[in-house]
C-alpha cells in the first residue's frame, strides 16, 4: 500500500512537470529568453531600455501605449523602423530579423519586456 501510494505520487509529479514543460514550450507562450537574446544580438538594447527612454522609447511605455495590439502588427513596425510616433529620432529598419524573430520581440515588448 505504501509502495502504491508513493508511485502514484511520483506519477502525479511527473504528469505536472510534463504539463509545465508543454506549456513553456507551446508556440503561443511568451518566449522571454529568446526575445532577450534577440534584443541583445540585434542592438535593440543600445537604443531601448525596459523602463527609461534612451534613444528610443522604453519598452514599458510602448507596452502601455500599444496595450492589446496584435503582435504581428508591431512586428511589422519593428522590421520597417520608422519615425515621428515617439519623437524626431528615427528607428532604422531591422531587415536582418525574420518575421518570426520580429514577432517574438513584438510579443515581448507588448508584455512590458519581462525578465
Ligand atoms: C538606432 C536606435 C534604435 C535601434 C537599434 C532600435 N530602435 Fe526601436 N526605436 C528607436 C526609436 C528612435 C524609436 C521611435 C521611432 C518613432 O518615433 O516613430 C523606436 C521605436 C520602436 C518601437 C515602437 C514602434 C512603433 O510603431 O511605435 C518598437 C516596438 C521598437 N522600437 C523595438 C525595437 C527592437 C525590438 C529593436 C531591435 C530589433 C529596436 N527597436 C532597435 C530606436 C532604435
Amino acid at each position: 500500500m505504501k509502495q502504491y501510494k508513493s508511485s502514484t505520487m511520483s506519477a502525479l509529479t511527473a504528469g505536472l512537470l510534463a504539463a509545465a514543460a508543454l506549456f513553456a514550450g507551446s508556440a503561443h507562450a511568451l518566449d522571454t529568453a529568446k526575445a532577450k537574446q534577440l534584443a541583445q544580438a540585434n542592438a535593440c538594447m543600445g537604443c531601448h531600455a525596459v523602463d527609461k527612454k534612451l534613444v528610443g522609447p522604453a519598452y514599458k511605455d510602448m507596452a502601455a501605449k500599444y496595450k492589446g495590439m496584435d503582435a504581428a502588427k508591431l512586428a511589422v513596425s519593428i522590421k520597417a523602423g520608422g519615425a515621428g510616433k515617439w519623437g524626431p529620432i528615427p528607428m532604422p529598419a531591422q531587415g536582418r530579423l525574420s518575421d518570426a524573430e520580429a514577432k517574438v520581440l513584438a510579443e515581448w515588448v507588448l508584455a512590458g519586456a519581462p525578465n
